[in-house]
């Protein structure tokens, strides 16, 4: 599946270095939730799991349209009675930030999730002073539904977590469908 500016394809044994080094790299996982130190072998088994998931769930590597393995997407929690999702994303390369990569993949995720998989609803959290992803999802559309007070440990303190969601109905609004 392909955007303006990245493709999205399943995951490979070799990529386990680079998702090692993005989630070992505090600057990016600040921004996830508590730490969570992990292991080469964690990540071999993510991958083994990305690989042989169904219906539950779908995880993808982003890829720059020129074949650069960048970050990581997906949508997990499927529901299929209330056809709902929750989108995640992480664009491990820090220094692919802001050049809508991560919009453009979420755009990508959206198309699947409304025009391929016939979902209802995709929701997500965000830490709430994460701008950068607010900004990103408002851009798709999201639109915010809740604060989490003090619902996540970071680096010391309780932070407040926005819910997001975006509806069915709302994508096609904007799509004009
Ligand atoms: C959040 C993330 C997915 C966004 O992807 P990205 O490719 O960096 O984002 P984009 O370039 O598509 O869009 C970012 C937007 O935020 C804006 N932005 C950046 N820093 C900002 C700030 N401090 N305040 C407000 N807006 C900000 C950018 O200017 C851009 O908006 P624009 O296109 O209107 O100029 C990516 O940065 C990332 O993975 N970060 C680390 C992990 C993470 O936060 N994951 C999400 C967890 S919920």
């Amino acid at each position: 599946m392909q955007g303006k500016l990245v493709k999205l394809r399943a995951y490979e044994k070799s990529d386990a270095d680079a998702l090692l080094r993005w989630f070992s790299d505090e600057e990016v996982t600040r921004w996830l939730g508590p730490p969570n130190f992990p292991s080469r072998a964690q990540q071999e088994k993510f991958i083994e799991l990305a690989q042989a998931s169904g219906d539950d769930a779908k995880y993808f590597a982003i890829e720059t349209l020129d074949g650069k393995l960048i970050g990581d997407t997906g949508i997990r929690f499927i529901d299929w009675k209330s056809r709902k999702a929750e989108f995640f994303i992480t664009i491990g390369e820090k220094q692919c930030w802001d050049k809508g990569f991560g919009t453009d993949a979420l755009r990508v995720v959206i198309r699947l999730a409304f025009d391929k998989m016939n979902l209802n609803r995709l929701w997500l959290t965000t830490l709430a002073d994460n701008l950068r992803a607010v900004r990103c999802y408002g851009k798709c559309g999201f639109v915010r539904e809740g604060l989490l007070r003090q619902e996540s440990f970071v680096d010391g303190k309780y932070r407040d977590v926005h819910l997001m969601a975006l509806l069915r109905e709302d994508y096609d609004r904007t799509r004009g469908a």
